[in-house]
């Protein structure tokens, strides 16, 4: 028995431990905020502000009911560039809920409604359509299901020239790999928009987080809806338990499924409409549970669901196909929509009655590619490295949004690997500073590179000459110094380069003079000094750096000698001068003469003699002296 017990005991241990799932990741920012923040009533914690690229932090004014309750924002304005992004670090790989909730800066002086566009990972998701603060309902946010799969979220808002970006609070909440799982297209090609989410015959509009579901639901938003307007339905509700509601992937909260919209003996039918962006496909989520005691059992109540006139579902028995009255059932359609409008409709086939319990209405975007990697990397350190300015927008990706490139940047799509590359830099004339860094050459399909009129100093890169689809070089009118790099005489694409008006000097690599004789136009005039080419001056003989040495050495060994033939030649003269002095001071001219010839023999013999001692001694060696 004992035993018997114990293994019991084991195995509800091990299925525990088997079931327990780690708690999904959660990360909630509270923008413009210096110190993390508890909202009511679900206690939820927001961090500060740690992840932002740029923007103003300020009070703020929640411009909906449904924002949390915070009390800063982090704005935009213009004259900091087009593009600001959070970039979130260290997001696990999977699948998230990503929310951004619009705010207001609680200035008078603010234009309050800005109209912005909003990427999540380089796609454009959302652009604010005017208006969205009259709403008070979902278009205080924008939210998204996307895969995030590098470790880094990167939220981009991007300016359009009405009023600044302000954003109250970013969420972003780990969901089921499989959520909302819409057929063969779902993966991370794919994003899922939020346009709408209904809650059928609930007076209160809801958050996921009020129903305690399950925590992998990420949070959902419901807006609540009485009536489709057609005062021929009525709202339902039931207080008896829902099975199925709370099921994987999608952990619907059970109370969604306790109430509903009917439609009454005077109309079979029930039809919602909503407005829609054009020309996009959506994605539809039905929710039914059969909570209308009339109905007890399967062949009461069938309908058909037709989603813009077109039937998508045949026969829907709820009660068959949920397995039970109060058991949650769950549809999905993906359909094109051409117009304006988004109708669906209910129509009942068997009973009389037309039922909905909830509607989540999603845009299905298709996710842009981005750019390489490694360029984007180059790209920063050349922002970094010319001290690019604000105004350039460099954040983000460089080619995506394509509505919203860096500017400065030319991008290429490149079909076979399906990635963005960078072909052209053309940076010129926008009073850049600084230098410009090896890492130039990661950006390895550069076709032409133009930042001529800069004040750019230091090198000219040898890893330039590593860019072989360079054809246009212009680094005029800059200030770098030092030699031409032999490297770029590797650049046999190389058509145009201009390195004219800058402090160059030395020889211009050999092989870029032989390409001139095959029409490239090259300028390499107003430099420091450069030469060996035709046009230039000859450089003069190469001298290695030993033959170098060895000239100076020579020099100053002649220079030597030079001082030391001098300094004889002076000695001499002052003992010839004595000589004479004292010749003509003792004796006639004849024997003064002999005098004289012994004097010098005299000091030579001497001199001779000192000159051994100072050699032994040390470096007087040519200093000379008169006999005592
Ligand atoms: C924000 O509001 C607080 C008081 O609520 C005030 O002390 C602070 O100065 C305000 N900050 C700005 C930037 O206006
Ligand atoms: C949505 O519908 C597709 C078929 O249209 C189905 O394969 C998929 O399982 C459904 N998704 C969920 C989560 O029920
Ligand atoms: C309904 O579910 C709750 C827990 O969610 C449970 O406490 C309660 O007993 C259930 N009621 C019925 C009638 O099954
Ligand atoms: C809608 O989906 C179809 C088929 O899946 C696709 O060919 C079409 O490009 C999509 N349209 C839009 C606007 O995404
Ligand atoms: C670089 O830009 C300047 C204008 O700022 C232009 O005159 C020059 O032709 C450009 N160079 C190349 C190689 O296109
Ligand atoms: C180039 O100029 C910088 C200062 O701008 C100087 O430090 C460096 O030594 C110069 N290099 C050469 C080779 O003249
Ligand atoms: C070369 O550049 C200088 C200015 O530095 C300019 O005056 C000259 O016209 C240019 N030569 C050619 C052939 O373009």
């Amino acid at each position: 028995m004992a035993s018997i017990k114990l293994f019991i005991l084991c195995f509800t241990l091990l299925c525990s431990v088997l079931n327990a799932r780690p708690a999904p990741y959660v990360m909630r920012i509270s923008c413009g905020a210096r110190h993390d923040i508890r909202t009511p009533p679900t206690n939820t914690l927001w961090y500060k502000d740690f992840a932002y690229t740029g923007g103003i932090p300020t009070n703020g004014s929640q411009p909906s009911f449904i924002s949390p309750r915070l009390s800063t924002v982090r704005y935009f304005p213009l004259s900091e560039g087009p593009n600001n992004c959070y970039n979130i670090q260290r997001v696990p790989h999977g699948h998230f809920a990503v929310r951004i909730f619009f705010g207001s800066v609680s200035e008078p002086s603010f234009d309050n409604e800005p109209l912005f566009d909003i990427s999540v990972e380089g796609t454009l998701v959302y652009s604010l359509p005017s208006g969205w603060s009259n709403h008070d309902d979902e278009q205080a946010y924008a939210e998204v299901l996307t895969f995030l799969e590098d470790g880094t979220a990167s939220l981009c808002f991007h300016s359009t020239g009405h009023g600044d970006p302000a954003i109250l609070a970013i969420e972003i909440m780990q969901v089921d790999k499989r959520a909302y799982y819409f057929g063969p297209e779902y993966g991370q090609g794919t994003i899922l928009r939020t346009h709408s989410r209904l809650s059928c015959g609930d007076p209160r509009p809801k958050f996921d987080v009020d129903y305690k579901v399950e925590r992998w639901g990420g949070d959902r938003f419901w807006n609540s809806i009485t009536t489709f307007g057609q005062n021929a339905d009525r709202a339902i509700s039931t207080s008896k338990n829902i099975t199925k509601a709370s099921n994987p992937p999608n952990y619907y909260p059970e109370a969604l499924y306790q109430t509903a919209i009917t439609s009454t003996d005077d109309q079979p039918i029930l039809e919602c409409i909503m407005d829609v962006e054009p020309n996009k496909n959506y994605s539809i989520w039905l929710h039914f549970a059969e909570i209308d005691p009339s109905v007890t059992k399967d062949g009461q109540r069938v309908f058909n669901i037709l989603i813009n006139g077109d039937t998508v579902f045949h026969d829907v028995d709820i009660v068959k196909m949920a397995g039970g009255i109060n058991s949650a059932l769950v549809l999905n359609a993906t359909v094109p929509v051409s117009g304006r409008t988004l109708t669906i409709t209910i129509e009942t086939t068997k009973g009389s009655h037309a039922i909905i319990n909830a509607i989540e209405v999603f845009e299905v975007i298709m996710s842009e590619s981005q750019t390489l990697r490694d360029e984007v990397r180059a790209l920063q350190k050349l922002k970094s490295a010319l001290g690019l300015p604000l105004r350039f927008g460099w954040n983000g990706d460089p080619c995506v949004p394509q509505q919203h490139p860096w500017s400065g940047a030319d991008c290429q799509f490149d079909r076979s690997t399906s990635k963005w590359f960078i072909d052209g830099l053309g940076l010129d004339n926008q009073g850049l500073r600084g230098f410009l860094p090896d890492d130039i050459s990661k950006l390895r399909n550069l076709q032409s590179i133009n930042l001529s009129g800069n004040s750019i100093s230091g090198p000219v890169p040898a890893s330039l000459g590593s860019i072989t689809t360079l054809e246009k070089l212009d680094l005029s009118f800059n200030f770098f110094n030092g030699s031409i790099p032999e490297t770029l005489g590797q650049l046999t694409s190389l058509r145009r380069l201009e390195l004219n008006s800058n402090s160059l000097s030395g020889r211009v690599p050999a092989t870029l003079g032989g390409r001139l004789l095959h029409g490239a136009s090259f300028n390499f005039t107003d430099n420091a000094g450069l030469c060996g080419i035709p046009g230039l001056p000859s450089c003069g003989p190469h001298l290695s750096l030993g033959a170098k040495i060895g000239i100076g050495f020579g020099v100053c060994l002649a220079v030597v000698l030079l001082l030391t033939c001098a300094t004889c030649w002076w000695k001499r003269r002052q003992n010839i001068l004595r000589a004479q002095k004292i010749a003509a001071r003792e004796a006639p001219y004849a024997k003064k003469r002999t005098h004289f010839s012994r004097d010098v023999q005299m000091t030579l013999h001497h001199s001779q003699e000192h000159a051994r001692t100072a050699a032994e001694n040390g470096p007087s060696l040519l200093a000379y002296q008169l006999p005592t």
